[in-house]
């Protein structure tokens, strides 16, 4: 069975000769100049020990095999391996006893009787291979790397190459069962965490163990799809293929010229599998080219492997108390959070410990006070909770904490708990994360209560900034936050609701209704009318049948790739907050479904369809007219006020548009989409390339290194208001008129020069309200100014939308950006 995969020695010979030319000339010199290559008999044997450096060679010498004296705790201790021998860094390939070191004066021997055998100094047994057979009758390094056993026919029985460590080579094939287990740590290779596995079931898998048993325990990577082989061919491509030699999926593909280059796959001791490289010496020009030293040709996962590895048992990418953080793409670094330290400083994987004495739970009363909360941004510990809270403000999660001396930590993520006893796990730092995590740390006596205070919400504040300008760098990792999720909750509210806030969560967990995916397709019989498409998803008209067919809009989130129970509750968590809202001008969601890859939200029908049908025409709706469409503005404010001021958890909707505004049988706007923002995490994605040009309904710091508040919508607010007042969309690329192109332009050029009733000339009834018209257009140029702090708050607007506040003169709306 073994000889598929590793040619006979004379077929090897001829197969690289046929490759190319003069790659035969090079092996024929490299023949000549080494010492013959030889088979290794039966008998011979090779000694572990300072003085004793003898090694079996490979034809070429590029491979060794033998001992190799490893540092680390023992001086003595051997591995016997396979290394490359022609570079700097004998890198290790293989070995046999990665975790039982042999101390000097051990052997491993090739038997008269044809076995190979490593042995202490003892004679005792150590390691011998597995599954061999009989009729051994010699052994030989391959230039491939592979150490075999042959019998009298040159036929392999057995080689290293079936029983690889961590390291699979050019030529190596991974089949059904193979398991690459990591090193412990760059220099101890001893089996570590992780491992990469090609299933019996054909999924190809990389898993974190329960170390220090080799058993799976958390998938953080996976093929997704069955296949037969791992190849890993000569010219450095790695692929996955099925039975019949399909290639289901590429994990490296590789440009170099592969003739200069030595390379590996190994997964590392920190998880990431990587395709590596190294210049062969023979290769003229290696030199010029490579650095002398390992590079990384491709590495996977892709994504952040902290956030990918959650286990339900054990402690994560890090050890316990540690939290793990990417520190460039592909390299995870354990870290200890402030007021911990690492147990061993040498091994970080080991994870940390408190630097202080813990809350002794017996005093109590005496300890109160003692501790203080530190805020570890962007960073959460998803598993081990002992209580969980929801609809809950900071303030009141803090003191929740503070206030339980069985309370280590606790995660603070849109308005919900969670309260963590250590030892805390599977922590890791992701700029996808929107909570937080808030750890107790003893108070150190030097700094009194106020003063500490006063510093840390300062340093907290820096902080923020720092990471606002360092988000805010380039627009693609801005739109990357946009990606991320709107910032749509205020820390600084919501104290004094806490009492409200938990009734009201239990009303609306009884008022909203769950459904299962089944009765949603029935209702929307099986997705036929679709009402719309956005950014987070497609809506389907729908009937509730046992409710008197009440209708319905059925929206359908995109499929997640992947949940956890993470994910399931934060789905229940925004679910609830925007099933705790209500107000006339919001769209109501009367339920939701959440099963497996299914997310559907259910709302209440819409009859009038959305103000961009009717507004921009083209459709079934008429055109509301200027009164109506007073009406809209006021509602579309209120409900903004709502979101942003009166409603349990500020909601900021980040995305008010026309087709967002829904308008019910009475004519009403209503709003709808909100609190998705987060919900819909990589979807957004098509909300961001929906921006038309610079001036879309998106504000300008969404571009801009400064921090994104609830004045986005404010802003967008303000085109949608110049929209309704003109009856026409913000751009419009086919206007005859260049100059009226752009609508807000064209606003404020009509307004400045007092030429207003050019926007709405061809209304009669707004041209006998002209006076409105004007306050109205005034109240859009407020909230489009470039500088957010400028623009009004929402509650602002409808006081002067309604007159009740006079509107002052509105500055040029691009003045901010003129003045930058
Ligand atoms: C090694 O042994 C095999 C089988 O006896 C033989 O065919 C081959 O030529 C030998 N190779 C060398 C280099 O001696
Ligand atoms: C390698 O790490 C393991 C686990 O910490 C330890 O038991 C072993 O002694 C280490 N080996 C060496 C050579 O340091
Ligand atoms: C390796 O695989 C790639 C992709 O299938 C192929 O293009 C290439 O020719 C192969 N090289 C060798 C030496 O087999």
């Amino acid at each position: 069975m073994a000889s598929y995969y590793s040619p006979q020695p004379k077929f090897y010979y001829y197969y690289y000769s046929s490759l190319i030319f003069i790659c035969l000339s090079t092996l024929m010199f490299r023949i000549n100049s080494q010492p013959a290559p030889r088979n290794i008999s039966l008998g011979s044997s090779l000694t572990a020990g300072a003085a004793s450096k003898d090694y079996w060679l490979s034809p070429s010498g590029e491979f060794a095999f033998g001992f190799q004296q490893v540092a680390g705790s023992s001086a003595n201790g051997f591995l016997l391996a396979i290394w490359y021998n022609k570079i700097a860094q004998k890198t290790i390939v293989w070995s046999a006893n990665r975790n039982e070191l042999v101390s000097s004066g051990s052997t491993v021997k090739l038997t008269k009787d044809g076995s190979l055998m490593l042995a202490d100094p003892s004679g005792r047994q150590i390691w011998g291979p597995n599954g061999v057979g009989t009729g051994v009758s010699y052994g030989a390094l391959f230039d491939t790397g592979n150490f075999v056993l042959a019998n009298r026919n040159a036929t392999v029985l057995w080689g290293s190459f079936d029983q690889p460590t961590d390291t699979i080579l050019p030529s190596q094939i991974m089949k059904r069962g193979t398991e690459l287990i990591s090193k412990y740590s760059p220099a101890n290779y001893s089996t570590g965490r992780f491992k990469f596995t090609l299933q019996n079931d054909g999924n190809l898998v990389a898993y974190t163990t329960f170390y220090p048993q080799t058993g799976s325990n958390y998938p953080y990577w996976a093929s997704n799809t069955a296949g037969s082989s791992v190849n890993f061919n000569k010219s450095g491509n790695v692929f996955f293929s099925s039975a019949n030699g399909t290639i289901l999926l590429y994990l490296f593909t590789n440009q170099e010229p592969t003739q200069e280059l030595h390379q590996r796959l190994t997964i590392d001791h920190d998880g990431v599998i990587r395709l590596y490289a190294y210049p062969k010496q023979s290769s003229p020009s290696a030199g010029r080219r490579w650095p002398a030293e390992w590079t990384t040709l491709g590495f996977m996962p892709k994504e952040n492997i902290c956030a990918l590895m959650r286990e339900d048992t054990g402690s994560g990418a890090c050890g316990f108390n540690s939290y793990c953080q990417i520190e460039d793409a592909q390299f995870p670094k354990c870290k200890c959070p402030q007021g911990y330290k690492f147990v061993d400083h040498s091994d970080e994987s080991r994870g940390c410990l408190k630097t202080f004495p813990p809350q002794d739970c017996s005093s109590a009363e005496k300890e109160d006070g003692l501790f203080d909360l530190v805020e570890m941004v962007n960073t959460i510990f998803p598993s081990g909770d002992y209580e969980y809270y929801e609809s809950i403000s900071e303030d009141m999660c803090r003191e929740l904490c503070l206030s339980d001396c069985l309370c280590d930590a606790v995660t603070y993520e849109r308005a919900s708990c969670w309260k963590k006893r250590a030892p805390l796990s599977n922590g890791y730092m992701d700029q996808e994360n929107t909570g937080k995590t808030l750890l107790k740390v003893r108070r150190q006596n030097s700094t009194s209560t106020a003063e500490k205070k006063k510093k840390h919400d300062r340093s907290m504040r820096l902080m923020v900034t720092a990471g606002w300008v360092l988000l805010g760098s380039s627009v693609f990792v801005n739109l990357l936050f946009l990606v991320a999720g709107c910032p749509w909750r205020n820390k600084n509210r919501m104290m004094s609701q806490v009492a409200d806030d938990s009734d009201e969560a239990t009303a609306l967990s009884t008022n909203l209704q769950r459904f299962t995916y089944r009765e949603m397709e029935s209702a929307t019989e099986g997705f036929k009318q679709v009402l719309g498409s956005g950014g987070s998803g497609t809506v389907y008209k729908g009937v509730l049948g046992e409710r008197s067919g009440e209708l319905v809009a059925v929206k359908v989130l995109d499929k997640l790739p992947e949940r956890d129970g993470h994910d399931v509750r934060e789905f229940a968590t925004e679910v609830k907050i925007i099933g705790g809202t209500n107000h006339k001008n919001l769209v109501k969601l009367v339920g939701y479904s959440n099963e497996g890859q299914h997310r559907l939200l259910v709302y209440e029908f819409m009859s009038n369809g959305s103000l961009a049908d009717s507004l921009f025409g083209g459709g079934s709706f008429p055109r509301p007219n200027w009164y109506t469409r007073t009406q809209i503005a006021y509602s579309v404010a209120r409900g903004l006020v709502y979101l942003h001021d009166e409603c349990s958890t500020q909601i900021i909707h980040c995305d008010i548009k026309p087709q967002n505004i829904l308008l019910d049988e009475g004519m009403t706007a209503r709003i709808s989409d909100f609190g998705l923002s987060k919900l819909m995490k990589a979807d957004q994605t098509r909300t961001t390339t929906a921006i038309r040009g610079t001036k879309g309904y998106l504000a300008p710091e969404w571009f801009r290194n400064v921090p994104v508040t609830a004045k986005v919508d404010v802003h967008s607010f303000g085109i949608v208001l110049l929209e309704l007042v003109c009856c026409r969309k913000n751009f419009l690329l086919d206007f005859d008129k260049e100059e009226e192109m752009v609508l807000v332009d064209w606003a404020y050029d009509c307004y400045s020069r007092g030429k207003l009733y050019k926007l709405v000339e061809k209304d009669e009834e707004a041209m006998e309200d002209l006076k409105k018209v004007e306050r109205f257009v005034k109240v859009a140029l407020w909230c489009i100014q470039e500088d957010p702090s400028l623009r009004p708050g929402m509650k602002k607007v409808v006081h002067m939308l309604e007159g009740a506040v006079p509107v002052s003169e509105p500055p040029d709306p691009n003045s901010f950006m003129s003045a930058v």
